[in-house]
């Protein structure tokens, strides 16, 4: 069975969108969100990067401490009205990051401590995965709340699509490391690595520097529990992400081959995660059916005049690229049907001049989501 969006829209908690950067997962998430309060859902958009005109849209500001609703005239515009809502927080990963650290920390000094650490400073926004991971952590918490009936998550610019599943994977590889094993006391250890580990501390100050050394190792001390229970969180929330009945993952492209490689292997890694894959949304592409009206000899009536015929020939020209680049999307669109597999599908959005930024231009976009 393929649910639709609209489906979707109504009966999960989460939806993830996913893509490469730059392909409209900030504007289809907003869309997505917009069509779901006007059902009358209580709303939460995580956003991430939405540009600039899209946030005074919003109404949403970076790094405020909870949510805003859309507002109050929008939300009129967009029809939502009680029990719907819609509210957005920008996601800031170092914020979010700090928050993870005062939660986790044994105590309230070891926080500051480790945050003030230089080591941290340079790594916490350095370290991969952590965007990602950060993303996943606001996403688990809103979702524990109960505040929203569905949580839809924009996700991390990302260089591919694949990274921000991989995040915590490549978080929790970091923290396993050797390296870091190395400076972290264990009750484990024996008498012979501790010894190394102290042979490995002599040699590590000789090469770096007393000071270096001594930051690496409050960092790595202060963020030993943090570590453990962080791989823990990560491989609760990749269960959670798991779950067929609540989430749904979506994966937004565009119709370059590039993105649309991407886009098939993004398919294949959820299919061997047992991720819940349920849309290709080929976004900005012709395949959307516009009822499409081509110049012909007859709108110019008898006797036309040069210039108009010479004009018509000019859009026949316009008309013949446009038709061709129908074909090739259309070509696309069955294509990613095919690879969607039987409990996904795969649809249209067309491409709206003068982008997606404002209320009409998302509702347009809302109506084609759910009208699919
Ligand atoms: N279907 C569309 N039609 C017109 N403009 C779009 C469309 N989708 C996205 N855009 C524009 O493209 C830019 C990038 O979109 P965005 O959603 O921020 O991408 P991403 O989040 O994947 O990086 C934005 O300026 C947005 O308004
Ligand atoms: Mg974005």
């Amino acid at each position: 069975m393929k649910p639709t969006l609209s489906e979707l829209l109504s009966t999960r908690r989460i939806l993830v969108c996913c893509g490469a950067g730059g392909v409209g997962k900030t504007t289809t998430a907003t869309g997505l969100a917009l069509a779901a309060a006007r059902e009358g859902r209580r709303v939460l958009a995580l956003t991430i990067d939405p540009s600039k005109r899209l946030a005074e849209t919003l109404g949403v500001e970076r790094n405020l401490k909870a949510p805003v609703s859309l507002p109050e005239e929008r939300l009129r515009q967009a029809g939502i009205e009680p029990p719907g809502s819609l509210e957005t927080w920008m996601l800031d990963p170092q914020l979010i990051a700090s928050g993870v650290v005062r939660r986790l920390a044994p105590s309230p000094e070891s926080a500051e401590r480790l945050m003030n650490n230089r080591i941290y400073k340079g790594v916490s926004g350095m370290v991969a995965g952590m965007q990602e991971y950060t993303a996943m952590q606001a996403l688990y918490d809103f979702v524990q709340e109960d505040r929203y009936d569905l949580v839809i998550l924009d996700t991390p610019p990302s260089r591919n699509a694949l990274d921000f599943l991989d995040g915590p994977r490549r978080l929790s590889r970091f923290f396993d490391g050797r390296i870091f094993q190395l400076f972290v006391p264990s009750e484990e250890q024996g008498f012979v690595q501790r010894a190394a580990s102290s042979l490995i501390s002599r040699v590590l100050s000789a090469v770096f520097g007393e000071e270096t050394f001594g930051d690496l190792q409050e960092f790595f001390n202060a963020f030993a529990t943090i570590f453990t229970q962080l791989t823990r969180n990560a491989s609760q929330m990749g269960e959670f992400l798991a779950d067929p009945e609540g989430v749904a993952f979506l994966l937004v492209t565009s119709p370059s081959p590039a993105a649309l490689t991407d886009a098939f292997f993004f398919r294949k890694k959820t299919e061997e995660m047992n991720l819940p894959f349920r849309a290709f949304i080929l976004n900005r592409s012709q395949a959307y059916d516009l009822d499409r009206v081509y110049p012909t000899a007859d709108l110019l009536g008898p006797a036309p005049s040069p210039a108009a015929l010479s004009g018509l020939a000019k859009l026949q020209e316009l008309a013949d690229l446009e038709v061709a680049q129908v074909k090739r999307d259309q070509k696309l669109l069955r294509q990613l049907g095919e690879k969607a597999g039987d409990q996904a599908m795969a649809m249209a959005l067309p491409n709206l001049t003068g982008g997606a930024n404002d209320i009409a231009s998302l509702l347009k976009i809302a109506n084609v989501l759910v009208s699919s």
